[in-house]
């Protein structure tokens, strides 16, 4: 969502503030301003737009000062103008602050305050938080922010200036991450580590409820009744690498690119196979507690809910415990039911999606056991579960989910294999399943080289305003995935069905115009998917097959054919699923599409 970056320090405050906030545009990017503390004050320039506008803004004019605080703007409150970006101030301009989140009691808190003489200036929920600090009785500014919000209701990272205390930043977070960067005399704030990651590794994740404070001398992390609170030390294992293009023209490409590597990544050190098992310490599930599971529930949206589709028939399949998968939005308001014997798994690359947070602490609360499938470390979701398998993706800057998505599959495979071979999967299917996991890197490096014939496939439908995807049994979670990499980088209207679904409704749309892509590896139900094929043919629909090598001619029925290797029906996902990642990204190129920026997303949804 929003991104936060704040800097204390020697340093000239604004071109660092600048350049976190461009690593953190993949967050949120309608709009983007930066507070300094100049000596005299607090300096505000904001911009709706781009980073890069505001770049250019500040060389017009330049602000400055070595503390400074700085924020992109995804819009909740109030449209995404100049006006209402961030930093807000209060009515005399000493307060400067930022904010991620949502101040739920914002109308009721603006009304209260403009009656008593107040002077709102934009639309925000944010605001009301700086004229609140005005009021705020307290000798420092952190006394004052703490007295704040205790009138707050709602989520929050924030941070905050005072131009009556030059050089010190505020920060106080309620349900949206914020960390501290500790570096060489100097600090940092940021929402996101990549923010900071080419000044220092060092990071504090602050929790629920802590304020912290930052100035040149150092930082102290507080409660509400301002007791120091000891916060450990922690390291960002990502380089800088990782989080720059690399000579990619998109984030997007060079993560569908990284794949090979970020598979084995997901699985180095954690297959055993000579006792054909996985080793997967952080779970904390010992083999009697596997053995307890009664019924596994996956909590996950988007990206991470289909690869949560495609654990349950692996968990099935291995383990033969029955999987329910929730879209944690609608989860976390469902009647709670009591959950003895539950293992609940919280699916999410970012480890902060709100809904996903929820659920999971909803899933507790109901008696579940809580288990996290996370890729960013130190996350909300990867600290509050009570165990989990970090995926080790390395950070996904694309705003569009894609390694991600293998590597939830593959770390979903790894817990399918652990809990099965506690209940019974024999040791000669559990070798095959290591053998298999193993050579699944080289594999996708190979469906990788599909490129060049994706791309020609890419000019051929990307002017079709529409699509239909279909899938069976393992790849039906595939084929959604197709579906919504395509409508969310290339705006094309696309749906992902169940390819024996179709004849009940979605049949009616095929024509001569219908691209219509075809999942359909070799597995039990190829045979029935191909009669699928028949009836999309029959009715001229344009038809796209990715299917395994060794699989046979298709060109009797599809206009193209898309091999991947083959491997195992239950692993097949993370290879046909390579194609479709291309193919979506190639025809939001050819459409002139922002994709690394697609419009209205953003890359973690930290709000309900
Ligand atoms: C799609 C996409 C989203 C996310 C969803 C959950 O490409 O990225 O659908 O998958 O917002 O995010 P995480 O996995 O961070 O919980």
């Amino acid at each position: 969502m929003c991104g936060i970056i704040g800097y204390v320090g020697a340093r000239e405050a604004a071109p660092i503030l600048v350049d976190g906030l461009h690593r953190l545009e993949y967050r949120g990017y309608d709009s983007a301003g930066v507070a300094v503390q100049n000596g005299a004050g607090v300096e505000v320039v904001k911009l709706a737009g781009r980073v890069a506008a505001l770049r250019g803004q500040l060389v017009h004019e330049p602000v400055h000062g070595t503390s400074g605080i700085a924020h992109t703007r995804w819009a909740t409150h109030g449209a995404p103008t100049t006006v209402n970006a961030h930093p807000h101030r209060d009515c005399r301009g000493d307060i400067a602050l930022v904010h991620n989140g949502i101040i739920e009691n914002a109308d009721a808190l603006r009304a209260a305050l403009e009656a008593q003489g107040h002077h709102f200036v934009t639309e925000t929920d944010t605001e009301t938080v700086a004229h609140l600090i005005e009021d705020a009785a307290g000798d420092t500014l952190e006394a004052r922010v703490i007295a704040a919000l205790a009138h707050v209701e709602g989520t929050y990272g924030l941070a905050v200036m005072s131009a009556t205390e030059p050089g010190k930043i505020v920060v106080a977070r309620q349900g949206s991450p914020v960390l501290l960067g500790i570096g060489d005399d100097e600090l940092f704030v940021a929402s996101d580590a990549s923010a900071v990651l080419e000044h220092t590794r060092s990071v504090v994740y602050l929790d629920d409820g802590d304020i912290a404070v930052l100035t040149r001398g150092g930082y102290s992390v507080l409660d509400r009744e301002s007791h120091v609170q000891l916060r450990e030390v922690d390291d960002v294992a990502w380089d800088l690498a990782q989080i720059e293009l690399g000579g990619y023209p998109h984030f997007m490409l060079k993560e569908i690119c990284e794949q090979p590597e970020t598979v084995r990544a997901t699985l180095r050190g954690r297959l055993l196979p000579e006792r054909g098992t996985a080793r997967l310490n952080g779970l904390n599930l010992t083999p009697d507690d596997c053995r307890a599971v009664q019924r596994v529930v996956i909590l996950a949206c988007g990206t991470s809910w289909h690869s949560g589709l495609v654990g349950r028939e692996l968990i099935e399949d291995l383990a033969g415990i029955p999987v329910q998968v929730e879209y944690a939005s609608e989860y976390r308001y469902r009647r709670p039911l009591p959950l003895p014997g539950t293992l609940a798994i919280a699916v999410s690359q970012s480890g902060e999606t709100a809904d996903t947070l929820e659920a999971m602490r909803a899933a507790r609360a109901a008696g579940a056991r809580v288990v996290g499938i996370v890729n960013v470390v130190g996350s909300t979701i990867a600290r509050e579960a009570q165990g989990g398998i970090y995926l080790h993706a390395g950070p996904e800057i694309g705003v569009a989910s894609t390694k991600a998505f293998t590597s939830q599959i593959v770390a979903l495979a790894l817990l399918g294999l652990y809990l099965g071979r506690e209940r019974g999967l024999s040791e000669e299917r559990g070798r095959e399943l290591v053998c298999r996991l193993i050579q699944l890197p080289q594999l996708v490096a190979r469906a990788l080289e599909l490129e060049p014939q994706v791309r020609t496939l890419a000019e051929r439908f990307a002017t079709s305003p529409n699509a239909l995807y279909l899938g069976r049994g393992v790849n039906f979670p595939v084929a959604l995935e197709g579906a919504l990499k395509l409508k969310e980088i290339s705006y094309i209207h696309a749906e992902g069905y169940p390819a024996a679904e179709m004849k009940h409704g979605p049949i009616a749309l095929i024509d001569e115009n219908m691209p219509v892509v075809f999942v359909a590896p070799k597995d039990q139900v190829y045979g029935k998917v191909c009669s699928n094929m028949q009836e999309v043919k029959a009715r001229r629909g344009r038809i796209v097959a990715v299917t395994s090598e060794g699989n046979g001619d298709l060109s009797a029925l599809a206009e193209a054919q898309l091999c991947v290797p083959a491997t195992l029906p239950l692993l097949s996902p993370v290879l046909t699923t390579i194609p479709l990642q291309l193919l979506a990204y190639h025809i939001a190129v050819l459409r002139g599409c922002d994709v690394d920026r697609p419009r209205n997303l953003a890359k973690s949804v930290t709000v309900e």
